[in-house]
């Protein structure tokens, strides 16, 4: 027998890193050996701290019930206490939800505000949640704001027809691209959102792993932003705790409010076990500066990094040392497709930029969150695709 799909699902397209886990999985079971810098999970392991107290907080048999769906009381105290001291934002404890990782929650704010036909503004490169996820599996209508390497990968606000806009998804430091922006750019992004009454989506995912004293921002630290923004948060890539899902949406009251409304009809909150630990993760910063922990964990990126782009402008193909993030994001001069294919058949996996967006075409994104070792190998195997 065979159902068929509602409208929605057809409307979806391929997600990207399923199809690249298929060819991994295939060639895999070929015996073929790849290294895979595709995908944004870290190697390095949590702060051993966070098994230490994760271990512990498992053991009690009182963490185990069903939590609120908008988080604990400690958590979200413990998460306005974060942004107090790493961002000097004040905030109440209704203006912060927890999430089942920060994508979950990416993906239900706009079943809270999207109407079908809605348009949605959604950054081109993109994580795609944002257009398939969130916008697509809300009826929306996904809108795409080009990001171009000429205006540093930041959309053009002011080319923008925000008629019928309802939202708008914003991501710095940015995946792919690994852009940065300052408070400048995000106090314009916060006026166009009130000038149009656009819900302003940004996503901080990568807030916290930054390079050579870049300090990323909050966008609720610009003037104006509480009125309009939502921002997300997520403890996966700060504390290499991708698998234990857990992160945060702050901001406006009535978002928050109505992102734990969908949230409360489709589940309940992260295990109570795991915001206890994330308690425990954020009380590590004392101050704005990051935790002895953190500062390490970046310093290793930062080393790969460097090598990373040195290797690959000696195979000629120049590319930006990024401030933030850990990707690479690579002119490959033509068809992403057929760059990342090529790489592939050498024996390792990369992201082509066209899996991103249409914008995206013509780049691709290397993920440094590999050992050094198989860093150097891979940019040998990509050295000798090109010889
Ligand atoms: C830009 C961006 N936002 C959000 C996420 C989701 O992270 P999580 O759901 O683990 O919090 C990712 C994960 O790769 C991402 O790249």
């Amino acid at each position: 027998m065979a159902f068929e799909y509602a409208k929605r699902i057809k409307r979806l397209p391929p997600y990207l890193f399923a199809e690249i886990e298929k060819i991994i999985r295939e060639k895999k079971a070929q015996g073929i050996d790849l290294i895979s810098l595709s995908i944004g999970d870290p190697d390095l392991p949590p702060p051993r701290f966070i098994i230490e107290t994760l271990k512990q907080e498992a053991a009690n048999p009182k963490n185990h019930n069903y939590s609120f769906s908008q988080g604990e009381p400690d958590f979200r105290e413990a998460v306005a206490g974060w942004y107090k001291r790493r961002f000097n934002v004040d905030l109440a404890q209704d203006q912060v939800v927890a999430l089942l990782g920060s994508k979950e929650g990416i993906a239900n704010i706009a079943r809270a505000f999207i109407n079908p036909s809605d348009r949605v503004l959604v950054p081109d490169p993109a994580y795609p949640v944002y257009a398939n996820g969130s916008t697509i599996l809300s009826d929306g209508k996904v809108v795409p704001m080009p990001l171009l390497e000429e205006n540093g990968f930041r959309p053009d606000l002011e080319g923008i027809d925000a008629k019928g806009v309802k939202m708008m998804f914003l991501n710095y430091p940015n995946n792919p691209t690994a852009a940065t922006v300052d408070k400048k750019f995000l106090k314009q992004a916060v006026d166009f959102a009130e000038d149009n009454n656009i819900i302003l989506c940004y996503d901080n995912a990568y807030s916290e792993i930054t390079y050579d004293g870049y300090c990323a921002p909050s966008i609720l630290e610009v003037d104006g932003a509480i009125d309009v923004a939502v921002e997300f948060h997520s403890l996966s890539k700060t504390f290499n705790m991708t698998g234990d899902r857990i992160g945060f949406a702050v901001g406006n009251k009535q978002l928050v409010s109505g992102l734990t409304k969908v949230k409360s009809q489709i589940d309940s909150g992260p295990p109570v076990y795991i915001q206890k630990v994330a308690v425990k993760a954020l009380s590590a910063y004392t101050g704005e500066e990051q935790p002895d922990f953190l500062k390490k964990n970046n310093r290793i990126l930062q080393e790969r990094r460097d090598m990373l782009v040195e290797a690959l402008r000696k195979i000629g193909y120049e590319c930006d040392k990024p401030k933030a993030t850990f990707y690479v994001w690579v002119n490959c001069k033509g068809d992403s497709m057929r760059f990342a294919s090529k790489v592939l058949d050498a024996g390792v996996v990369l992201a082509p930029g066209i899996g991103f967006g249409k914008f995206g075409e013509g780049y691709a994104r290397i993920a440094f969150t590999q050992p050094k070792e198989s860093i150097i190998e891979a940019c040998n195997r990509i050295a000798a695709a090109f010889r």
